[in-house]
């Protein structure tokens, strides 16, 4: 599919692809790894698709395979997640040498292809055993969290110049912990508001941990949408700016202002908040945004989709959920905007102003099937193109990393939406490049040989 160049990019900036632990490693019983969450909620059959999750996309075993297909897309960097049970496999106390070598080849294998590994320390794959004692809505988890980051920092910092604490704390609370869609399935609504607290804490106390270990360019990956309001009443527009302060502001706010959005908020979560968010607020090397969509949010109304990215919303919530106009939908009925891209990262800027670090995008792609891709190619196209607008507008954007590499198991949704550039075979795991692998590959080759900004 040929598509015009995209525009040049400022100079440096990071072209990348992201992954998860849980959603590729496989091998849940290999190198003495723990069950993690995510792993006892799978065996419980609540993946949809009755996918294989244990199996991933085995990357455990190919990790030198995918490394490979990294380098042949010219890839300057590749975000994955270390997969905390495979470190310390009960979460706290005992570390786990194997499971501590798997990252450690990892990271060779990456730096032998001068490709920089930026390492997510969470992204979702709770020790169960931290899990069975109330997971993140025990504040000790947070200190626990601590200690495993800086097991990791001690062993990767000399080669690691990348870190990512936390992915999504905001998806964590809202799927896991208030809706029970996602692991650990509990359904606490607005009772679930500690479970962020402890997660914003755990970043706060991880960036401490790293820093003290040697780890420096440290950030985290939070998801953010656009919240635009349905409707015109003053219950609608209550309702849109709650879940824009719920899902936007309740983690950023606290991490680059040391605030919560609203005192209410505040007030309502746990243990000594004032001193907490003091080191929820440690400055920070860059910040990480995850971009997919925006959201129309108008009042809790019948006509509402009670939709939160295919997840069911309870009746009683304030907040009604609707469908956004577009005539491009992924396979996952997701809405394809990519101006909402460039309009989020305007409103960051806008918000935070020198407040706000540098920013990286630390995903952003879609679930197409088929190896020829071209509706792919045309999403990664547009997105990177309101990216690059949002640059030209003044915000100081360093790398994109497209989500995923290859397909994987798309939590609940198991094996059916597919977000890679390469194409799993879940029966052989044979990878598979598809047509909007080589377009990434040309776009990147382009921009190191176009004119510099
Ligand atoms: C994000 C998750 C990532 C992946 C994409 C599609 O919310 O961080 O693991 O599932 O969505």
């Amino acid at each position: 599919m040929s598509m015009p160049p995209l525009p040049a990019f400022p100079p440096g900036f990071l072209w990348g692809a992201s992954a998860s632990a849980f959603q590729t490693e496989g091998g849940a019983d290999t190198d003495g790894k723990g069950p993690s969450g995510w792993d006892a909620f799978a065996a419980r059959g609540r993946i949809k698709d009755g996918a294989d999750a244990s199996r991933g996309t085995g990357f455990h075993a190919r990790y030198r395979e995918d490394v490979a297909l990294l380098a042949g897309l010219g890839a300057d960097a590749f975000r994955f997640s270390v997969s905390w049970p495979r470190v310390v496999p009960a979460g706290s106390g005992r570390v786990n040498a194997a499971g501590l070598g798997f990252y450690d080849r990892l990271v060779d294998a990456l730096c032998a292809h001068g490709i920089t590994p930026a390492p997510t320390l969470y992204h979702w794959d709770t020790p169960l055993p931290l899990e069975e004692a109330g997971g993140w809505l025990n504040r000790d988890t947070a200190a626990r969290f601590a200690e495993y980051a800086s097991v990791v920092a001690e062993r990767l910092a000399d080669r690691v110049p990348m870190w990512i604490t936390i992915n999504e704390p905001a998806e964590v609370t809202l799927l896991g912990y208030a809706l029970g869609e996602h692991a650990p399935g509990k359904q606490l609504l607005f009772d679930a508001l500690p479970a962020a607290h402890h997660q914003l804490l755990a970043h706060g106390l991880a960036v401490q941990a790293l820093r003290a270990a040697g780890a420096a360019n440290i950030g985290i990956a939070v998801s953010h949408s656009p919240v635009r309001t349905a409707g015109t009443s003053e219950e609608d527009r209550f309702a849109a700016e709650l879940y824009d302060t719920i899902t936007n502001w309740m983690f950023a706010d606290p991490i680059l202002t040391g605030r919560y959005p609203d005192e209410n908020f505040a007030a309502l979560m746990p243990g000594p908040v004032a001193d907490d968010l003091a080191v929820i607020s440690a400055p920070l090397d860059w910040y990480g945004v995850n971009y997919y969509h925006p959201m129309l949010v108008g009042a809790p109304s019948s006509d509402a989709l009670g939709d939160f990215a295919g997840v069911g919303m309870p009746a009683e919530l304030p907040f009604g959920l609707r469908d956004i106009e577009s005539e491009e939908r992924t396979d996952f009925g997701w809405p394809v905007v990519p101006d909402g891209l460039r309009e989020l990262l305007v409103r960051l800027n806008d918000r935070f102003g020198d407040g706000l670090p540098p920013l990286y995008i630390t995903e952003n792609g879609c679930s197409y099937d088929g190896l020829d891709d071209p509706r792919r190619i045309a999403f990664l196209d547009a997105h990177l193109r309101s990216l690059h607008a949002a640059i030209d507008a003044g915000v100081d954007v360093r790398g994109y990393f497209t989500w995923s590499l290859t397909d994987n198991i798309e939590w609940v949704e198991g094996a059916s939406q597919r977000f890679g550039l390469v194409h799993v075979d879940y029966e052989t795991l044979e990878r598979t490049p598809k047509a909007s692998y080589a377009w990434y590959r040309d776009a990147i080759a382009a921009q190191r040989s176009a004119p510099q900004r």
